[in-house]
Formats: structure tokens, C-alpha cells, sequence
């Protein structure tokens, strides 16, 4: 017998993406934003206090929270601010499931997500998408306490219409939890979901459209019942001080953000249409990354090929992406490198 619960012992862990530390690399495997954060980001850490170092931060955030509440038209109480959206996964699967309280999601997805549910010890049940990635409609019927789709969805790229959110959100019994990691570059979101029904979660991430992947900070949108009750489940300092402050002056910078999501989003359609041309399968993607499927070579031979080539990418060793790689946006002179060594390795 270890020392461990038996799920944790059993648990194989998440694996995140390599975090490769040489700087003469393309790096295009976990979806950071290629530019920048706000020149109003660098001049907020510039100024930060040694008074803000000694003191502990706000346990609430205040400051961010009034920033999104304004950028997202709710009330402040309608925001939580988190470590990361990972932390907001991990505090919704404590508040909301258990042993008896199952976590349903349509697959694939993020990965992460029955990770939680290993370590939290509940059921998951998950709920294939059909060969388009349309929401399957058995989610509404799983009786799970937290239902999470993940939209646009990831690794897919995908994009499920609000209006089937709104369908679902009324027909589950428990709560719904919109990821939206990706929503910044998709054309609508989910937030307006919170203001019509009482059981939906809205996540967020400064990680992504942001450039904030450094800092960890993600927050929830949700009914300020579902707030108080995740507020309860949250460590009470889960955002330092010096991330609060570069937070809010990110999300107040909305001219900056909004350029700055344009320009992926022109390189998206740019490296979607190149990728073609070299014979990959990619639907159109409502993120900041694509998913390419290979149809001249294995995937894993090209990752490794990639790899070889301080190119690197992430492939899925999993049923149903195991011809596929998930390949981040760059700036433009990565995704030409990235094109010219695909240029080689799949025609040789
Ligand atoms: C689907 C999805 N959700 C949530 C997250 C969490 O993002 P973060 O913790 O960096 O805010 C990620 C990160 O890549 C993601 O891909």
C-alpha cells in the first residue's frame, strides 16, 4: 500500500506540452500567443511596489475583476479571477463533482479534463462528437452534475453555435462550463448565457489572446450564485499580486488586444491555406492554432522530423489524432520556417 489515495496512485498525471528552454526554437506546440503583451503590461510591471511584494495580494482581485466586468458588460461580482483557466477547471470539478457527482464531456477535448476528474475520484462520461464536431445531443441527457464543452473546442479547432449552448444549458440539470480558452479569436462567445440561465460558467484565459501565458491568469464568468459558491472551493490568494496588476492592465488595453488577435487571425487563414497547398486536411479553425491532418506520411514521423529541426508542434498519440498535429499560429517568420521544413520532409 502506497502513501497515496488509490486514484492518485493510479493517476498517470498530465503531461503538459515541452517547454523547450534553448531560444533558437520555433515554438508551436502550446498555443502562446506569438507577439507581445501590451506595451500598458510592461509599464504596469515596471511600477510594481515592493509594498506590493511584502503585502498579500487582494484575495479577490478587485481591480481585474471591475476591468472584465466592464469589457464583458456584467456586474464585477460576475467575475472570479484564477491561476490560470486551469485553475478554474480544477476549483469547478472540487465544487461540483464527487463520487456520485459525474463529469460528462464531448470528446476529443481537452485533455486535462479527465485528469481532474481521476484525481477528484468522480465518474466521467465521455460523449464521442460526430465525424463534424457538431454537439452531440446525448450530453443533455447524461445527468452529470458539471458538463464542460470546451468552445471552440480544442484540439479541433471547432466552433459549436451559442444557440445549441443556450439548448443545452436549459435541458441539464446540473451546471454547464464554457471553456473559452479560444473564444478571443472566434466571432461570438457564450457570455451572455450568464445573464439567461442560473447554471452556466463562462472560463477565460489572458494566456492566449492576452499574451499573458507567463503569468497565469484566467477567470470565470458566472451568476453571482455560481460565484459565491466557487469563491468558497478557491485558494485564498489563487492570483499574486504582480499578476493582478499586469492582468488588468492587459484586459483594460482593448485597442492592443484586438489588433493583436486580428494579426493571428490573418496568419491563421494564411498558414491554413499553405498547409493545404502541401496536401494536409485542415478545417477552418476558430483558434490560434489549426489541426492539420496528415495524408502523405505518419504524423508522429513528421512531429519527430519537426523536432529535429527545433520545429516543434504537438501530436496526440490518441484515437481519432493520431494523423494529426496541432500546430500554433507563430508570427510570420515561424510558420515560413515551419512551412519550408514541411516543404522537405513530406515531399522527401
Ligand atoms: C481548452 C483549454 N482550456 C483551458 C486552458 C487553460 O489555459 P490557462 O490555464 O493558460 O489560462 C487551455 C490551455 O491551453 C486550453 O487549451
Amino acid at each position: 500500500m502506497g502513501y497515496f489515495r488509490d486514484n492518485v496512485e493510479r493517476a498517470a498525471g498530465y503531461v503538459p506540452g515541452f517547454q523547450p528552454q534553448a531560444t533558437d526554437v520555433v515554438k508551436l506546440n502550446t498555443n502562446e500567443n506569438p507577439y507581445p503583451p501590451s506595451p500598458a503590461v510592461l509599464k504596469a510591471l515596471v511600477e510594481v511596489r515592493p509594498e506590493q511584494l511584502r503585502r498579500y495580494p487582494d484575495p479577490l482581485g478587485q481591480a481585474f475583476r471591475a476591468a472584465a466586468a466592464g469589457v464583458h458588460g456584467v456586474e464585477p461580482d460576475n467575475v472570479m479571477c484564477c491561476n490560470g483557466g486551469d485553475d478554474l477547471l480544477s476549483i469547478a470539478i472540487r465544487a461540483f463533482c464527487d463520487e456520485k457527482r459525474a463529469l460528462a464531456y464531448p470528446v476529443p477535448t481537452y485533455s486535462l479534463y479527465p485528469v481532474l476528474a481521476n484525481l477528484q475520484d468522480c465518474p466521467m462520461i465521455e460523449v464521442p462528437f460526430d465525424e463534424e464536431f457538431n454537439l452531440p445531443g446525448e450530453l443533455a441527457r447524461t445527468g452529470a452534475a458539471l458538463t464542460i464543452v470546451c468552445n471552440p473546442n480544442a484540439p479541433t479547432g471547432t466552433f459549436v453555435p451559442i444557440e445549441e449552448l443556450a439548448s443545452l444549458a436549459g435541458e441539464l440539470s446540473g451546471v454547464l462550463l464554457v471553456d473559452e480558452a479560444y473564444a478571443d479569436f472566434a466571432d461570438a462567445d457564450a457570455v451572455r448565457l450568464v445573464r439567461e440561465f442560473d447554471n452556466v460558467i463562462v472560463l477565460r484565459s489572458m494566456s492566449k489572446g492576452y499574451s499573458l501565458a507567463g503569468i497565469r491568469f484566467g477567470y470565470a464568468i458566472a451568476p453571482t450564485t455560481l460565484i459565491t459558491g466557487l469563491l468558497k472551493v478557491k485558494d485564498s490568494y489563487n492570483v499574486d499580486a504582480v499578476a493582478i496588476a499586469l492582468a488588468t492592465a492587459a484586459i483594460e488595453d482593448q485597442s492592443y488586444f484586438k489588433e493583436n488577435v486580428e494579426r493571428v487571425k490573418q496568419d491563421r487563414q494564411e498558414l491554413t491555406e499553405q498547409l493545404r497547398a502541401l496536401g494536409f486536411a485542415v478545417g477552418d479553425s476558430c483558434t490560434n492554432f489549426v489541426l492539420a491532418e496528415t495524408k502523405n506520411g505518419s504524423a508522429a514521423a513528421i512531429y519527430e522530423a519537426l523536432a529535429q529541426r527545433h520545429i516543434f508542434v504537438r501530436y496526440f498519440d490518441a484515437p481519432g489524432l493520431d494523423n494529426k498535429l496541432r500546430i500554433s499560429v507563430g508570427t510570420r517568420e515561424q510558420n515560413e520556417r515551419l512551412l519550408a521544413a514541411l516543404r522537405e520532409i513530406v515531399v522527401t
